[in-house]
């Protein structure tokens, strides 16, 4: 934007402040914690410190003798309601409170209910449950052993497999695979994480017998969704539901689903006839909820002797804990993983995925990932590494050799996907350029002379957000679009609501950054809503990078119907035909009379005031917005590592993003973004890991041995951008926010990998803790 340009006041590419930033950098923001009702009560939930157990007895009475237990909900009472199991997202069904077993450590075992949040703490503690403990199986490998425990006794099938989900062309890969003249495979395993957000979960829960109206404060990233789902499971009326999101402290998909406490504290409610609040501390928090990834892959990628690539091949068993509750479309029971060609044009693939029931907690969330994405990227990006190493060729070269060149897009993959813009080159070669990859080069080979420990690594990755192309994208059903609902006031200032729901994202000033584009109407006159199914729009919410391709595009849908009707009316204003007038430079002008022009808020002023005749008062639409496909971001990242061969410690020495989210509305919160999303790609690369020990016992259930990085540990990051637009999308752009959490990992894998060249190891699962290097530095090539 030059200074001469016409422009209006924070439209799109400018770098306002945001709007939210007013409340939140004054502790003013309005968390479900922040919500105190008259007469509210507390829950709190005993749970089990078993991972596999029948229970034999749960005895209420003492508890129920504490000062201020008002009530203590059990599995059997739920069963009376037919509410003991709820659905899961991916159609199997989950335990409210469970009436005969429990099947993972920390599972909600009793919900006590009194009139404050202490009471209730006690109350769960006097909770007596006699026990049978029982096998436990934690490795989905040795869940599906003949002869091992079956977890999910209520199945008709009696055993611990869920499903097989395959795509691509077996025979043609097979052929492939055989007839390449190079070939490497690999083992990763990606394990369980958790999104750790800053604000656990927690609801308010208010049934009001009196109006029959069910109000619930909830930490939902998905209101409208869980509005319909409660009424399809509780039979309340749907019109009589209000799920109100209020400010939410991170959701990052954690937020997606509905866990046991919110529909215990919904019982609660109705059983006492008081509001009921519900927060997680955040130790429930870690072991109980909010899991992602848990991924084994066996990879194969043949190319040709020149490193062509050629075929791939994928075998992964997912471990999904005792229940398939991941939140993917329902045609995707692995969500988006096919994704896994990448940025590279291979004539021939197939993946396969099994996924089985473990004792641990419901996983597969789509943490910051477009549904399995990351698991995908990551053994993409890390194979191209694999294989360059066994071609001995640079893994920058490499990639710049194989990448689908711009002239392809739009690009169907062997898996399917029709990739919609992308210039994978231009990225990686900014980055290079940015950090002086031939530098670097000449300086490792320095070090590595000297025996010191130096590694750059890439990661050239493309994403798919967007979700989605209703067709073939829904959640249990309800079809994945999103929606705006934009009404100009007579005074030319503006109120828009939308079906998403930012928990952080910063959507009250980019959806006014694309409404002022749209309508000349200054951001700053412009309020946008979300969160509160009484007022909003209908849409499927916020995850998986969604909001900008769906509810975004409707922003724009929406203010360019609302520019349709305001044209009439500028005509009727201006005395001439509607045919004379152009919408330019953000006001409507009588073509060829430079000076005769109506902007927007003149136009709204008389939309209320002196509308023609035949045209309906006021100035106002709505639009769902079903994108006709996905967007295609993507990035090239480097990074540096140097590794201290005397403790394993690694540490990143520069980090270089550049990445294509094609049109960007606001650059500053976009580089927000990148710098949160890199952070979150960083910590499961070196730090955090949810293991479990043979009993079950979660290992990382509190912030002593889940390792989330701080500012300490957070390298610099160094953000640069390329801009390739998406052609399907209104203004171009594409999704953004999990990006780096993407891409982020294999490049500081890769750099690690390169670091460790010289001791003969290809491979080390994450997280690379300095002791699983050290032992490579001290074991002769072979990690744990
Ligand atoms: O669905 P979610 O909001 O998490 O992800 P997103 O659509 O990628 O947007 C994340 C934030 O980045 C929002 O505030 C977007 O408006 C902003 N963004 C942007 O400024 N330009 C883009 N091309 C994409 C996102």
């Amino acid at each position: 934007m030059s200074a001469e340009s016409p422009h209006v006041k924070g439209g799109i590419g400018q770098s306002i402040l945001r709007k939210e930033d007013a409340r939140f950098i004054r502790g003013k923001g309005n968390y479900v914690d922040d919500v105190k009702l008259p007469g509210m009560l507390y829950l709190d939930i005993t749970r089990s410190p078993y991972a596999h157990a029948k229970i034999t007895a749960i005895r209420t009475d003492k508890a129920l003798k504490v000062p201020g237990v008002l009530a203590v909900i059990t599995g059997k009472d739920l069963e009376a309601a037919g509410l003991a199991w709820m659905p899961t997202l991916m159609s199997d069904k989950q335990m409210v409170l469970p009436t005969d077993t429990v099947m993972y450590q920390a599972q909600e075992v009793a919900g006590v209910v009194a009139d404050s949040r202490y009471a209730a703490a006690d109350g769960a503690a006097a909770v007596e449950v006699d026990y049978e403990p029982l096998p436990v199986v934690t490795n989905p490998f040795k869940a599906l052993e003949p002869g091992a425990p079956v977890i999910r006794t209520d199945r008709a099938e009696k055993s611990n497999h869920i499903w097989h989900w395959e795509t691509g062309d077996k025979s043609g890969t097979d052929e492939a695979m055989t007839s390449a003249a190079v070939r490497v495979s690999q083992d990763l395993y990606i394990p369980r994480i958790h999104v750790s957000s800053m604000e656990t979960c927690g609801c308010v829960a208010h049934m009001d017998a009196v109006s029959g109206r069910f109000t619930i404060w909830m930490t939902t990233q998905a209101p409208h969704a869980i509005r319909t789902v409660y009424a399809l499971v509780t039979g309340l009326p749907e019109q009589n539901i209000r799920v109100i999101s209020p400010d939410i402290g991170g959701g990052f998909g954690g937020k997606v689903p509905v866990y046991p406490g919110y529909v215990i504290a919904s019982v609660a409610s109705i059983k006492t006839g008081h509001p009921v609040k519900w927060i997680e501390d955040r130790s429930e928090n870690l072991q109980a909820d909010s899991f992602a990834r848990d991924y084994h892959i066996h990879a194969e990628v043949g190319a040709t002797k020149d490193g062509h690539v050629s075929a791939l091949r994928v075998k992964t068993l997912a471990d999904h804990g005792y229940t398939d509750a991941a939140a993917n479309p329902s045609k995707f029971p692995a969500g988006l993983f096919h994704i896994i060609t990448g940025s590279y044009p291979f004539a021939k693939a197939f993946v396969e995925v099994d996924a089985a029931y473990t004792n641990k907690p419901p996983g597969g969330i789509a943490y910051r990932c477009s549904f399995r994405v990351t698991e995908a990227v990551y053994t993409i990006e890390r194979m191209m590494d694999i294989l360059a190493h066994k071609l001995n060729v640079d893994p920058a070269e490499l990639r710049l050799q194989n990448f689908i060149p711009p002239e392809a897009f739009p690009y169907r993959s062997a898996l399917g996907w029709t990739y919609d813009s992308g210039n994978y080159a231009g990225a990686l070669k900014k980055a290079m350029e940015i950090i002086d990859y031939a530098g670097l080069r000449r300086e490792q080979a320095e070090k590595r002379a000297k025996g010191e420990l130096m590694g750059i690594g890439i990661s050239s990755f493309t994403e798919i957000v967007g979700a989605g192309p209703s067709q073939t994208f829904d959640i249990l059903g309800i079809k994945m679009f999103d929606s705006a609902e934009v009404r100009i006031h007579p005074t030319g200032k503006v109120i828009a609501r939308f079906g998403t729901k930012s928990q952080g994202q910063g959507h009250e000033t980019t959806y006014a950054q694309i409404l002022a584009e749209e309508l000349g109407i200054p951001a700053d006159d412009i309020r946008v809503e979300e969160g509160d199914t009484d007022t909003a729009p209908y849409g499927l919410g916020t995850y998986a990078s969604r909001s900008t391709p769906t509810a975004g595009a409707a922003a724009s849908m929406a203010a360019r119907k609302i520019r349709e009707k305001a044209l009439h009316i500028a005509a009727h204003l201006l005395e001439v035909s509607p045919d004379d007038i152009e919408w330019k430079d953000y006001a409507f002008r009588v073509k060829g009379v430079p000076g005769k022009s109506k902007t927007m808020a003149e136009v709204a002023f008389a939309a209320y005031t002196n509308h023609p005749k035949g045209t309906e008062a006021g100035l106002e639409a709505t639009d769902y917005y079903d994108p006709p496909n996905m967007t295609y971001p993507f990035g090239s990242y480097i990074c540096v590592v140097d590794i201290d061969k005397e403790t394993g410690q690694v540490k990143v020495r520069r980090f270089v993003a550049v990445d294509d989210c094609g049109t960007i509305i606001n650059p500053m919160i976009v580089d927000g973004q990148i710098h949160g999303g890199l952070t979150m790609g960083f910590a499961p690369s070196l730090l955090e890991e949810i293991q479990y020990d043979e009993d079950g016992n979660v290992h990382g259930g509190t912030f002593m041995d889940y390792l989330v990085p701080t500012a300490v540990e957070t390298p610099n990051w160094e953000t640069a951008k390329t801009v390739t637009p998406s052609p399907h999308h209104p203004i171009g752009a594409k999704g953004v926010g999990e990006s780096a959490t993407v891409g982020a990992p294999p490049a500081i894998v890769n750099a690690v990998m390169d670091a460790l060249r010289p001791y003969g190891v290809e491979h080390i699962d994450i997280p690379l803790h300095p002791w699983k290097v050290w032992q490579v530095l001290h074991g002769g090539g072979k990690s744990a």
